[in-house]
């Protein structure tokens, strides 16, 4: 039975799990054991719209990829959403940009750093934990995370980070798997989501464990306006999501506010 959580302080809770100390170490171990075939499956278990999902967020921000602005993909993985930062911020800002990519799994950014070194990439990929992030206060104008932020031990920490280090004006970005809420559509979807991927996934991979808590940790996250809310009422302005093919994923875009001008 699928349990939704929407209290804004929940985290992610691998089968078995009960604290968030045990979450974080459960996740690192699930992403370092698939980080070899990550891309692999990834594309393959999308159909490739994965590549479309992150180039068509980063195209919903990219008004503020400014010369000198200061980018974060957090949750970073192999860095494929960092490099469609670079990408777009190549068009916007002719690259006079410094972005980051952060994860705390080693694995990936290995294979991150191998790919900005293939790509030609100006990116810097440093090994953070989202929750505890070593950068100042307002650092960043923009930060941008794909199909990461579900598997933070602690939604309501994340955020209240992602808060600390943007500029006022800064804008935040959540790409996410969502469950479609259209019944037919939602339950042709929910047979391959729940019942082939976790197989071929974890056949690929010889994680089991990791593909099969894919589909439940997307059954536990919390919906689309129920995250929204999250945000809101964390700080955050301007707040929106859309749903995409169907509401398999959501983005989410939610501003830092400016502080009103203290009248003379
Ligand atoms: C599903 S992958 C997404 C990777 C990448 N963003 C993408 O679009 O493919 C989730 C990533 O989040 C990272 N992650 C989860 N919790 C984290 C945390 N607290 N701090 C840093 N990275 C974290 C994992 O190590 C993993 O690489």
């Amino acid at each position: 039975m699928k349990q939704k959580i929407d209290e804004p302080a929940a985290g992610t809770r691998p089968q078995g799990v009960q604290d968030e100390t045990e979450a974080a170490r459960r996740v690192r171990e699930m992403f370092g054991a698939i980080a070899p075939r990550y891309d692999f499956l990834n594309h393959l278990l999308s159909f490739s719209s994965d590549r479309w999902w992150r180039w068509r967020a980063i195209r919903r921000v990219r008004h503020v990829l400014r010369p000198g602005a200061r980018a974060l993909d957090i949750c970073c993985g192999t860095g494929d959403l960092t490099f469609a930062i670079e990408r777009e911020a190549r068009r916007e800002a002719g690259g006079q940009l410094e972005i980051y990519g952060g994860d705390f799994v080693h694995g990936m950014l290995v294979r991150a750093r191998e790919k900005a070194a293939q790509k030609k990439s100006q990116a810097q990929f440093v090994a953070v934990d989202a929750l505890r992030l070593p950068f100042a206060a307002q650092a960043f104008d923009l930060i941008a995370v794909a199909f990461g932020f579900r598997n933070l031990a602690n939604y309501r920490a994340g955020i209240d980070e992602f808060l600390r280090v943007l500029r006022p004006g800064g804008v935040l970005a959540i790409l996410e798997f969502s469950e479609p809420p259209g019944r037919k559509f939602g339950r042709l979807y929910g047979f391959y989501f729940e019942k082939i991927l976790p197989v071929i996934g974890g056949l690929v991979s010889g994680s089991r464990q990791a593909y099969g808590y894919l589909p439940a940790s997307v059954a536990r996250f919390p919906s689309p306006e129920n995250l929204a809310s999250s945000l809101q009422s964390a700080g955050f302005k301007n707040v929106r999501f859309e749903r995409w093919m169907g509401g398999v994923v959501a983005l989410h875009i939610a501003e830092r506010p400016v502080p009103n001008r203290i009248q003379e």
